[in-house]
């Protein structure tokens, strides 16, 4: 049998997407009832980026649940020089169980995928950061008490892992997303996206709207999200050029005004305080983005589960 990955949100159901959600309230209320789920149970956790909150939700999540995880770097490593990814992928698919890298291409994620014979996970590629929303939807559900109906707002760079990823995980839940970015190629959602996200939220009844005006964008939001403007994968040389590009979007008091009254305030994190959000924003009352942070173990433990064929009794 073939297994089951996570390589992006726009191949799951909502209906996968809300029972890993629904599995995660659970172990986050009981997580003792969970605590020998995955004995015996090996995680490679392979990284080309740096991590915080990937790397230590992963790891302490297969702690929780029984088993062990690995990290390891793929610097000073054979990977892709004198070893194929392939030959990687069929090796570590011998030895452990499930697999969850953090890549630069998402084309070299779906080669592990296709040649490691256990689940695969996306822990971020520039792609998409499939995780990522798995926490953030719960988040949201926790503070809000729903999902459908609501909208969210999106300002910032939007040619994004994050913001590809909320766009499924929006409109495949039923919440209207407004992007707000700089208009071009550049900092624009891949138009892939946009077409596989606008057809998702055409069955849920969702909106998906871009617009190069960000008080439009935040305008009645419930929710309003930002990424760093300066992701893993981006040049540092690029940075004063983005900066002032990116600037009419930082999210500041201002526009959480703009926003419904009750909003909360997201950032996946790491955050820079003065670029794609101010202090005032990211350290007020509004702000949860520490619990989106801790809603990565749930959320993940949860996935974990479902992929090993675990979730149930
Ligand atoms: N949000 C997130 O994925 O954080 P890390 O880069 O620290 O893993
Ligand atoms: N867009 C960011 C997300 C970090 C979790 C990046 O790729 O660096």
């Amino acid at each position: 049998m073939k297994p089951r990955h996570l390589l992006t949100l726009a191949d799951w159901t909502s209906e996968e997407i809300l029972a890993v959600l629904d599995l995660a309230d659970r172990v986050k209320a009981r997580p003792d009832d969970f605590a020998t789920r995955l004995a015996r149970k090996t995680l490679l956790m392979l990284f080309e980026k740096p991590s915080l909150r990937t790397r230590l939700s992963f790891e302490a999540g297969m702690t929780q649940l029984g088993g062990h995880a690995i990290y390891y770097s793929t610097q000073g490593s054979n990977i892709g020089g004198k070893e194929t990814i392939e030959d990687t992928a069929k090796t570590a698919g011998r030895l452990v169980d499930a697999i969850m890298a953090r890549l630069y291409s998402h084309e070299t994620l779906e080669k592990i995928a296709a040649n490691a014979g256990v689940p695969v996970v996306n822990g971020l590629t520039d792609y998409s950061h499939p995780c990522q929303i798995l926490a953030d939807l719960l988040t949201i559900r926790e503070k809000k008490k729903r999902l459908a109906g609501l909208s969210l707002a999106y300002l910032g760079d939007s040619k994004n892992n994050v913001t590809h990823s909320l766009l499924f995980g929006c409109a495949k839940t039923g919440m209207s997303i407004s992007v707000g970015c700089p208009a071009g190629p550049e900092y624009e959602p891949l138009p892939e996206v946009l077409s596989l996200a606008r057809a998702a939220a055409k069955k849920s009844g969702a909106r998906v709207v871009v617009t190069h005006d960000p008080g439009e964008a935040v305008s009645g939001a419930d929710v309003v999200y930002t990424d760093s403007w300066m992701s893993y994968h981006v040049p540092k040389d690029q940075e004063a050029a983005r900066v002032a590009i990116l600037k009419p979007y930082q999210v500041d008091s201002g526009k959480m005004k703009k926003a419904a009254p009750g909003a909360i305030f997201m950032n996946c994190l790491p955050a820079a305080r003065g670029y794609e959000q101010t202090a005032e924003v990211i350290d007020g009352p509004q702000s949860v983005v520490f619990d989106e942070a801790e809603n990565r173990l749930h959320a993940q433990k949860a996935l974990l589960l479902v992929l090993l064929g675990r979730d149930r009794d």
